[in-house]
């Protein structure tokens, strides 16, 4: 071939988990320690029966093509679900005109970038740093820059908005922000959320919020906020430049089903459905009467976050005496600070109790006179069983103490 294929394709990023692969290549752990894999932020709680059975129930379905835009009623019971989950007020949310079906909020966030970037006007994408791999390889391949936006100083892993020179904000078309965070489970406030928007109207973007770890926080009296909350509380009745994606992979525990929507400003969704008819996106009409039953029923996503709860309750008091490590607000990882290098901890870790988790440097880039703010952090998904958590923060606090 006398032609590189898109040359944009080489900006990409090798993904974490291949370059964990290699890390771990070559170590033999202990063969009596069974593996305990905490690496992969996929959900492993058992899978609500009555949505698997509304799954077999339609399998039937398949005889025809679903629509891109989804069935009224998918997109009905999305909508009622964001108004319930953030107290909206009863139909400020129109099913019609403000959501979208998507196959996952991977995809959708990968292909909403793709959408909506204008790469003729020097585009810069900002998002959080650590974050999400996914945001920096739609950024690359739309054309745009990715702006890595720090957490300010302290313990709270929030963005620091106000670091972010007006030169960027005048570049920037797309704000990406993760509300709980993966991986530090850091929840923005409302405020936050709403000085994003009027940096966003100030200076013309859009704000796009990645809720997916939304129904996973810690403190049951204390859900974390969204951005059509804060849109609304700004004025922006119609949620203009605000888009959210949900998901039911970690709400229900259904990553495989590759369920979730998009929903926020009826315009930037008009162009994005435009968008997904080419892509050719459209969710499967047996997984979307799954995803109707699941949307529609709260109990089974409470049941789930207290199993998380729980895993927290028990995981902490054995690995904080040990190493600095807080409780998050939200998501399902830990994100301690280990106090040495990342790599080296987990590839000896690995060798010593047969225990994967992912360094913290793999989410995170360094950037300018700016170093990496993932190193020296690991990142602990707390998706195995809680027996299974438990075994294994006490063969990682083994592991700390032995070393000392
Ligand atoms: C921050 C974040 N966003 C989006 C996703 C994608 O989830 P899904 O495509 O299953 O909705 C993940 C998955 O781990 C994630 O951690």
């Amino acid at each position: 071939m006398s032609w590189s294929l898109n040359p944009r394709l080489d900006r990409l990023h090798p993904y974490p988990f291949e370059r964990l692969a290699r890390l771990k290549a070559g170590v033999t752990p202990p063969s009596m320690l069974a593996p305990i894999a905490m690496s992969i932020g996929e959900p492993r709680h058992a899978p609500p029966g009555f949505v698997l059975d509304r799954l077999r129930e339609s399998i039937h379905l398949l005889d025809s093509y679903p629509a891109t835009a989804g069935l009224p009623e998918l997109r009905l019971s999305a909508a009622r679900w964001l108004e319930r989950r953030f107290s909206l007020p009863p139909g400020v949310v129109d099913p019609q005109t403000m959501v979208l079906p998507v196959n996952g909020t991977r995809e959708a966030l990968f292909s909403f970038v793709q959408a909506v970037v204008d790469e003729s006007r020097d585009p810069v994408v900002a998002f959080p740093n650590p974050f999400y791999q996914i945001y920096e390889g739609a950024a690359l391949l739309a054309g745009a820059e990715p702006y890595f936006l720090d957490s300010r100083a302290g313990p709270d892993h929030v963005p620091d908005l106000e670091a972010v020179p007006d030169s960027i904000w005048r570049r920037c078309q797309v704000l990406l922000l993760c509300s709980p965070g993966n991986p530090t489970g850091a929840v923005l406030s409302g405020e936050l959320l709403v000085q994003a928007l009027r940096l966003a109207d100030r200076f013309d973007f859009l704000l796009a919020a990645d809720e997916c770890y939304t129904e996973i926080y810690l403190d049951e009296g204390a859900p974390p906020p969204g951005l059509l909350q804060a849109a609304l509380a700004a004025g922006h009745g119609r949620f203009e430049r605000c888009i959210v994606f949900h998901s039911l992979s970690k709400r229900s525990s259904v990553p495989g089903l590759r369920s979730g929507f998009v929903a926020g400003d009826p315009d930037v969704m008009a162009r994005f459905l435009l968008y997904r008819t080419y892509h050719g996106s459209a969710m499967p009409v047996p997984a979307q009467l799954a995803s109707i039953a699941a949307w529609d029923e709260d109990h089974h996503a409470a049941a789930n976050r207290h199993l998380y709860q729980e895993k927290f309750d028990r995981v902490l008091p054995i690995l904080a005496p040990v190493m600095h490590v807080e409780r998050p607000a939200g998501a399902f990882y830990l994100w301690p600070d280990i106090g040495q290098d990342d790599e080296q901890f987990t590839r000896d870790l690995f060798a010593r109790t047969n225990i994967t988790l992912l360094p913290g440097s793999y989410l995170a880039r360094a950037h300018d006179e700016h170093a990496n703010p993932g190193a020296g952090h690991v990142r602990i998904s707390l998706v195995p069983s809680v027996a299974q958590c438990v075994e294994a923060a006490e063969r990682i606090r083994e592991f700390i103490l032995a070393r000392r």
